[in-house]
């Protein structure tokens, strides 16, 4: 009977759980077989994927090798080096210190002159704050908007924030609605990291994940869309031409999301959009 039940629930993607949310889906996305079907059978065909012992790459390889102890998947670095500025000063705020590592890492990779704050509901990390090289630690819960607001009032707004923190999916997604439109400066950039753990279920406390959240801001992007019926209410000279639309807060913001294998990068325009035009 047990079993039973148990079938029942992975066939309606739904992951039982002794906390709450006593029910979530197992699958972000809506279940393996829904992927598999609408991959279609070619691009769904199993295949192998080895491991690979590849080093890490590049400068900033270089410098997480040197400065040793930052909890990364080393296919992170190239997209921090994509997505981070170093030629110039910039602020950075990182969710989650733990042992420091990363905090010296940003401080050999970054412009000298950068400001690096670190936040971490563990006091003991306030040991890794060193404000004579503008490294800066302090204490509270990422889920936590007041003090989330304290810190952008001392150090904001920053140009990168990097999600690094509990990993648990209601605070990547409340973490992101408090932070990216009041302490995430235009331009910037919000990366999250180790996303896959939406996949795991310890970490699973919310029934929306941040990989569904991030649906949700591919939607937001497109926000000016669905009232639209065609091209044409978006050519210059048509008397079609939709002069205003209404659109979430976020929507002309949105610069672009890069999705990549548990990293997302969301970035912020450095002004309102000027919305597109078809010609
Ligand atoms: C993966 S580690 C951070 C690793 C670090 N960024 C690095 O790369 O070296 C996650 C950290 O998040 C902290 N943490 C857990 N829950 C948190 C919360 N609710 N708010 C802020 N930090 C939290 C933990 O104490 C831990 O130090």
């Amino acid at each position: 009977m047990k079993q039973r039940i148990r079938d029942l629930f992975e066939k309606a993607n739904l992951a039982p759980s002794r906390k709450a949310p006593f029910l979530s889906r197992r699958y972000p996305y809506g279940g393996a077989r829904r992927m598999h079907s609408a991959l279609g059978p070619d691009l769904a065909a199993p295949t192998t994927w080895r491991a690979a012992d590849t080093p890490p790459a590049g400068e900033l390889g270089a410098i997480f090798m040197h400065t040793g102890g930052a909890n990364k998947w080393l296919h992170y670095l190239p997209v921090y080096e994509a997505n981070i500025d170093r030629s110039q000063p910039i602020r950075m705020l990182e969710l989650g210190v733990f042992r420091g590592g990363s905090l010296r890492m940003w401080r050999e990779y970054l412009h000298p002159q950068s400001v690096i704050v670190g936040i971490d509901i563990d006091p003991n990390c306030k040991q890794f704050e060193d404000p004579e090289h503008n490294v800066h630690v302090r204490i509270g819960g990422q889920q936590d908007a007041t003090f989330l607001q304290e810190v952008n009032s001392e150090f904001g707004p920053f140009d990168v924030i990097l999600d690094d923190g509990s990993h648990m999916t209601s605070h990547m997604v409340e973490s992101f609605r408090n932070l990216f439109a009041s302490a995430l400066a235009e331009p910037g950039a919000y990366i999250v990291e180790d996303v896959h753990s939406n996949y795991w279920k310890p970490y699973r406390d919310s029934s929306m994940s941040f990989v569904d959240f991030v649906a949700v801001l591919v939607d937001a992007m497109h926000a000016h869309y669905p009232d639209a019926e065609s091209e044409v209410n978006f050519r210059t000279d048509d008397p079609a031409r939709l002069r205003e639309v209404s659109v979430p807060r976020i929507t002309p913001k949105l610069d672009g999301i890069e999705i990549h294998d548990s990293i997302v990068v969301v970035r912020k325009a450095s002004r309102d959009l000027p919305r597109s035009v078809y010609q």
